[in-house]
């Protein structure tokens, strides 16, 4: 059964008549432009074709109770617990809950109506892996509450709203880009977005390419506080580069060239943070040109110098990332190779030419598994169009 059936066949089980609406939100993978939302920088993101469905009905009374299918978990709460993130019965939300509270506190801050609902949902976006889970159930849930409470806003303003639900209820301080791609995510278009400005563009895929996936199967903990740590420093950076940039607000204002100047100043770690996101933003602003050219190669080749930076300057890869790179890399039809999202586990994202693609699959997993003795799950990913009802 498609997820789409399991999910309304859930609801089913669960509340004991039909749900009135299906949303469906995709996750996202981030081709280049890794760690510089938070910076004002440019992202290069997909949704893709794995996605969190919810089925749902208007509650009878002005509890909201969620069953969360992929946890065999119950959670519920009215708004008047939100602020202290505990369920109708006193206990604590349990992790997973917080995503949708969050979204639900968020849309009230923000004067929007969320009507009390039932709701199932269930995701294949795989979870910790790079590929904004979270940002697909928000997203999911933000389209539920819009059409219980009867109002509409543009898909950009309710990614800002999911996203401030994930930075002030979460805890996480994440950019933009997730949310925005689970949001504006458009069929066969790679996403441009210019993380200041908040303008966007989208650029046609080349045909002859494909977007694999290649889970690791590596999870780390603490994944959520090493990248606050990664963001604080990048924060430090601009802190002292005022002294002598009096007017940046943050590292986009920076020049290579002030940097190069200036960056003796600042702690080595720091330093090494702050270079990554410099040299990441050059890249970005040269791959849009190379795509619009068709120059699929040397796009290819920004994201394994991304992958590199990541690893060495900002430190956020880990050893069965650098082989599934290391191998991708190798591979005959591979154009380039990184991880991607945050980091610390989790996926890679790999150019790779269409004809060869299927080979390419079998040998990646294949010596992957040779060496780290894990099994990743590997597949071509296409991409989809952003959150909406179905
Ligand atoms: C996570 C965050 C995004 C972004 C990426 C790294 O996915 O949610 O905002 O910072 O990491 O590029």
């Amino acid at each position: 059964m498609d997820l789409k059936n399991r999910v309304r066949q859930l609801f089913i089980e669960k509340f004991g008549h039909s749900p009135d609406f299906i949303a469906r939100a995709p996750g996202r993978v981030n081709l280049l432009g890794e760690h510089v939302d938070y910076n004002d920088g440019w992202v290069m993101p997909i949704a893709i074709d794995r996605v969190t469905y919810i089925a749902f009905s208007p509650a009878a009374s002005d509890q909201t109770i969620l069953w969360a299918g992929d946890f065999h978990q119950q959670a519920s709460f009215y708004l008047r617990t939100l602020s202290t993130k505990t369920q109708s019965d006193d206990s604590p939300l349990p992790d997973w809950a917080y995503y949708p509270a969050g979204v639900m506190w968020s849309l009230r801050e923000a004067g929007y109506e969320t009507p009390a609902m039932q709701a199932v949902f269930i995701s294949d976006v795989p979870r910790g892996a790079g590929l904004s889970s979270s940002a697909s159930v928000e997203l999911a849930f933000a389209i539920a509450w819009m059409t219980l409470g009867n109002w509409k806003i543009k898909p950009m303003d309710l990614a800002l709203l999911c996203q401030r639900a994930e930075n002030e209820y979460v805890g996480v301080n994440c950019g933009i880009m997730d949310q925005f791609a689970s949001a504006c995510g458009e069929r066969d278009r790679l996403l441009v977005l210019d993380c200041r400005s908040l303008e966007y563009r989208s650029l046609p895929l080349p045909k002859d390419i494909v977007i694999v996936v290649a889970d690791t199967s590596v999870r780390r903990k603490l994944r959520n506080s090493a990248y606050n740590d990664r963001r604080a420093a990048c924060e430090e950076a601009v802190r002292i580069l005022k002294q002598d940039l009096p007017r940046i607000k943050s590292l986009r204002d920076v020049s290579a060239a002030q940097f190069e100047e200036l960056s003796a100043k600042l702690p080595p770690e720091v330093e090494r943070r702050a270079r990554h996101v410099v040299e990441e933003m050059m890249r970005t602003g040269r791959a849009v040109s190379f795509l619009e050219k068709g120059d699929v190669a040397s796009f290819g080749g920004l994201m394994n110098q991304c992958h590199a930076s990541l690893r060495d300057l900002y430190e956020v890869s880990c050893p069965e990332l650098d082989v599934m790179v290391r191998v991708a890399q190798s591979l005959e039809g591979c154009y380039g190779a990184r991880l991607t999202g945050a980091g610390f586990g989790g996926c890679t994202v790999n150019l790779v030419a269409r004809k060869k693609a299927e080979a390419f699959e079998k040998s990646l997993a294949a010596r992957y598994e040779s060496e780290t003795g894990l099994h990743p799950e590997i597949y071509v990913c296409t991409s989809a169009n952003g959150a909406g009802l179905v």
